[in-house]
């Protein structure tokens, strides 16, 4: 039996939630065939978007989504994506030697600014800063947002939007260490100031995201951020964007004990590489005016799992395993919001850690996907601290993983706590108590658990979480947490 105190009041530290966003790139399946249908298709859309899948992320709250790349960013031309859709160009796709797909550009910025729209996310655009030009970054730019006559936001009026388009959140290369460009940290940094400092010219107010380092590299880091303050004064980013894909879990959907304990501790590095970056940041930021974003995260299994059986590139199932690293990761970027300030799932739609599969018209809601939705109300809550001694698991004595990981919140009256029962066989009886408040009333508790490969697929939806009200004995509230399960409580305090 564990017992776990929340305590009030919160620790006066904000959940950004924009953590909670996600990731939509032009590769394999997810934008063309997944979220896009296509007008004519018959399965239903609004402006070829699958209505479908809209109106589930709009319950989740999604905050902010990311497009149209990753690496495809770096090979885009945005003007190909803009008019008349019979008219735009068929190019080739970064990605065409993997899996053969050409781009057909029938999503661009008006589509993808309008679908943000309409679910209510804010759009995170990531600019070609390798194929491309300052210039030519810095017009798309002023196409989009700038409200004054120019030749470039008259086009944008001809092509249908009049008023500027509100994308606050640019990215200024992606993956530059790697196909992005294959540089150094240094050299990424006189180059970063240029296109930031264009891009600030038409948009004073941009939330300009500087590519991050990939996993741990803190010498790229180190190199980055020694250049980008040595050579001018104040360097125009607002955000550093580091990525981290979990690996090691042998296959997606056939994977044993040790597997599943070797991919939750390989996960869960993520929070000593956000330490250890923002530890260098600190050294040449210490009032913290950069923000620290993981604007790609998720599982990275070997491909084919999926329903389209590997012609998506990247595409894989989903199982109860994804969902527990989901929420395992959320409560860390949770526990630690006053550092981590944006974070984006890789990829929504048929690929990697997604929340949707499709098959045709069927859609498959994935694990993962309920996590966001449990976990929803964390957003724009303010942090709880949390007293708990639980016990470590693993399969040795090096990969040890908390049994329980947990974070709380506080949001218009209502506690949200989030708990992971990482044990693959094991279940666990935890008796939480308030103290600083009392409980009002009854609790609503949601697990989602299984066993640990379970999935949904177009035949089958068994893994969703199950509602529960639970009553509180004399200021204890006693809960049974399953093996391999994600549980969430929202009560009400006084
Ligand atoms: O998410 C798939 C790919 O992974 C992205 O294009 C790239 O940024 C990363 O390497």
């Amino acid at each position: 039996m564990q017992k776990i105190v929340i305590k009030y009041p919160a620790v006066r530290k904000k959940i950004c939630d924009k953590i909670y966003g996600h990731f939509s790139e032009h590769i394999g399946g997810v934008v063309y065939g997944g979220l896009y249908v296509g007008a004519d298709s018959d399965i239903p859309n609004d402006n070829g978007f699958r209505t479908d899948i809209m109106e589930l992320l709009r319950k989740i709250d999604i905050p902010v989504l990311r497009w149209p790349g990753g690496c495809f960013a770096e090979h885009y031309n945005w003007r190909d994506g803009i008019g008349d859709k019979a008219n735009r160009p068929v190019t080739v796709n970064f990605w065409y030697a993997n899996d053969g797909k050409l781009e057909t550009n029938q999503v661009g910025t008006h589509e993808f600014a309008e679908y943000c729209e309409k679910i209510g996310a804010e759009p995170y655009f990531a600019a070609n800063c390798t194929e491309s030009t300052v210039l030519e970054v810095r017009n798309w730019v002023e196409y989009c947002t700038f409200d004054r006559q120019t030749t470039l936001t008259k086009l944008r009026a001809a092509n249908g939007r009049e008023k500027p388009f509100r994308i606050n959140f640019w990215g200024l290369g992606n993956e530059c260490w790697g196909d992005g460009g294959k540089m150094t940290g240094d050299y990424y940094a006189n180059l970063y100031k240029n296109y930031a400092e264009s891009v600030r010219r038409i948009k004073k107010d941009s939330y300009l995201v500087a590519c991050g380092p990939s996993d741990n590299d803190t010498a790229w880091t180190e190199s980055f951020f020694r250049q980008a303050f040595a050579s001018y004064q104040a360097p125009q980013i607002s955000a550093f964007g580091m990525h981290y894909y979990s690996i090691g879990g042998g296959d997606c959907l056939n994977f044993n004990e040790e597997e599943w304990y070797r991919l939750i501790f390989n996960s869960q590095k993520i929070e000593t590489y956000i330490l250890e970056h923002r530890a260098i940041m600190d050294r040449y930021d210490p009032d913290r005016k950069i923000d620290l974003v993981v604007d790609e995260w998720g599982n990275w299994h070997p491909v084919g799992s999926g329903p389209s059986k590997g012609a998506n590139l990247f595409e894989q199932q989903n199982t109860l395993r994804d969902a527990v690293v989901a929420a395992s990761t959320l409560n860390i970027f949770n526990n630690r919001c006053d550092v981590i300030k944006m974070a984006n799932l890789a990829q929504v739609c048929n690929n990697l850690h997604s929340l949707f599969l499709t098959a045709g018209e069927k859609l498959i809601v994935t694990p993962t996907y309920y996590v966001f939705e449990m976990m929803k109300y964390h957003q724009n809550a303010e942090l709880l601290s949390v007293e708990k001694d639980s016990a470590k698991i693993g399969i040795n004595d090096v990969e040890k993983i908390e049994k329980l990981n947990i974070s709380a919140s506080e949001r218009d009256g209502y506690t949200l706590v989030s708990v992971v029962n990482t044990s693959y066989r094991e279940s666990e009886t935890v008796e939480f108590e308030l103290s600083g408040k009392v409980f009002d009333g009854v609790v609503t508790e949601k697990c989602l658990t299984g066993k640990p490969n379970a999935y949904n697929d177009r035949d089958k939806a068994i893994v969703k979480p199950i509602e529960t009200s639970l009553n509180v004995d004399n200021g204890i509230l006693s809960v049974d947490l399953p093996a391999a399960s994600v549980t969430t409580l929202r009560f009400k305090t006084k």
